[in-house]
């Protein structure tokens, strides 16, 4: 065994996100999202299962934080469901809707866990989505006002806040229609990433108004492109993948807006969003930290490409894959840090804000599932960052995905994340998986046990 030590100040959380988890939809007030109407329509998700009951995470709210606790996190990361606070989007706070994240924020406080709260993780209140949702320039302020409000209500206990979560599921809802809101048109989808951008500007300029104590960033998710054979269709490919989702991303937030490159690409295919003079300002509204979502990265093959999909399928030839066939690259992590310093030249603290993966928990040894694999995946990647943070590239953190099994999005329940089980076909009790074990040790012992590399005696 090699042990690694976490660093000192090396934070150690995990993450969930608000309609994944929460259920409750009726409850207290709370106004529709585009998930809701979404996932209950007819040939959306797997086996036509909504997202109604997430993970029963709103009525057991002390539980999981009692898990939370148990396991030792530091820091939990978890979003706000922009409707459950402000019910139809731009206007009154619900008291409710407060009240349960008044109870989240000081039940973490209370355990000495830190919160990091994330404002949009994909569900956009419904009835923004009626007046335009992120194809409508409105919602710049409509976020900027939803962004001042959770300041105002939270930031005196707050100190971590993400604008966005992985933006390119923008993209995915408005350019490729396979999220909600359903819409497959390019130049609206590229709009309405624009959109997200100015909105994350926004925001962080009422942070700043606000004098909020404490960081303000925003989540991306990479995945570095590979090109499966050194051709120049595959260089090409490369360069546009990656240009169309995370370097759309990064060139607003630091580079001061799209590539040209990228620009006279969308120009030539009539995708150009509108760009508005002083936009770049805003979308480059300087930050405190940023969080990378990193699971792996993608092969990029032009004989085998389908532009529909927003990444491709395919393995890479001697790659190292787990059982369930995702492939277990944690060089990814370092890629995707040096992608963010060496070609943006950026050096604020960068979270590692997820990494995760599904795992065959099937087999149960003394009533605990066993999932190898995830304790594997979980350990190289946590293993890479920490030795990010110790080459001096800004890694400060790292959050697992997920605390427990919930809704996985348009793969409802066939998809689960989580260290702890939960029995979503009917009680929905949460059950340690043995990667909950092993982070709980990890937490206490604060050091890493990998496995020796092969060779070694
Ligand atoms: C998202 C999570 C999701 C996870 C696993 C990330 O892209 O932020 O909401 O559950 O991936 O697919």
């Amino acid at each position: 065994m090699t042990r690694i030590p976490l660093p000192d100040g090396f934070i150690l959380g995990v993450a969930t996100s608000a309609y994944q988890i929460e259920g409750a939809i009726d409850v207290g007030g709370r106004g529709a999202s585009i998930w809701d109407t979404f996932s209950q329509t007819p040939g959306k998700t797997a086996g036509d299962v909504p997202g109604d009951a997430g993970a029963d995470g709103y009525d057991r709210l002390e539980e999981d934080l009692d898990i939370l606790l148990d396991l030792g996190v530091q820091s939990y990361r978890f979003s706000i469901s922009w409707s459950r606070l402000i019910p139809d989007g731009t206007g009154a706070v619900s008291p409710e809707g407060a009240a349960f994240y008044d109870r989240v924020i000081n039940g973490l406080i209370a355990r000495g866990i830190t919160p990091n709260v994330t404002l949009y993780h994909w569900d956009l209140p419904q009835t923004l989505q009626d007046r335009g949702g992120w194809a409508d320039r409105a919602i710049v302020e409509w976020f900027a006002y939803y962004a001042r409000t959770a300041f105002t209500l939270f930031g005196d206990r707050v100190r971590m806040w993400a604008t966005l979560n992985e933006p390119i599921a923008i993209w995915v809802g408005y350019g490729l229609g396979t999220f909600p809101p359903g819409i497959a048109d390019a130049l609206t989808g590229k709009t309405a990433m624009h959109h997200a951008m100015l909105a994350h500007g926004r925001a962080v300029q009422e942070f700043r108004a606000l004098g909020i104590d404490g960081s303000v960033g925003i989540v991306i998710d990479v995945w570095k492109r590979h090109a499966i054979t050194e051709t120049a269709e595959n260089h090409q490919l490369v360069d546009r993948d990656e240009d169309d989702s995370f370097r759309f991303f990064f060139d607003a937030l630091f580079a001061g807006g799209l590539s040209e490159r990228l620009v006279r690409r969308l120009q030539k295919d009539g995708t150009m969003p509108a760009v508005q003079p002083g936009d770049a300002g805003i979308t480059g509204t300087p930050m405190d930290f940023l969080g990378l979502n990193v699971y792996g990265r993608v092969l990029v093959d032009a004989e085998n490409y389908d532009p529909a999909w927003w990444k491709q399928d395919g393995e890479f030839p001697g790659g190292n894959y787990l059982s369930n066939g995702i492939e277990l690259y944690p060089e990814a992590l370092i890629d995707a840090v040096r992608i963010v310093r060496d070609d943006y030249a950026v050096t604020l603290p960068i979270y590692i804000t997820e990494n995760g993966t599904t795992a065959d928990d099937g087999e149960i040894q003394d009533g605990v599932k066993s999932d190898d694999d995830r304790i594997a995946y979980l350990s190289a990647f946590l293993a890479k960052a920490v030795e990010a943070h110790e080459l001096g590239l800004g890694v400060e953190g790292y959050y697992a995905w997920t605390l427990m099994d919930n809704y996985e999005w348009t793969a409802a329940y066939t998809a689960r994340f989580g260290l702890v089980d939960v029995d979503v076909d009917g009680s929905f009790d949460r059950t340690y998986k043995k990667s909950a074990y092993w982070f709980k040790q990890l937490a206490q012992d604060r050091i890493l046990q990998m496995p020796a590399p092969e060779g070694d005696a």
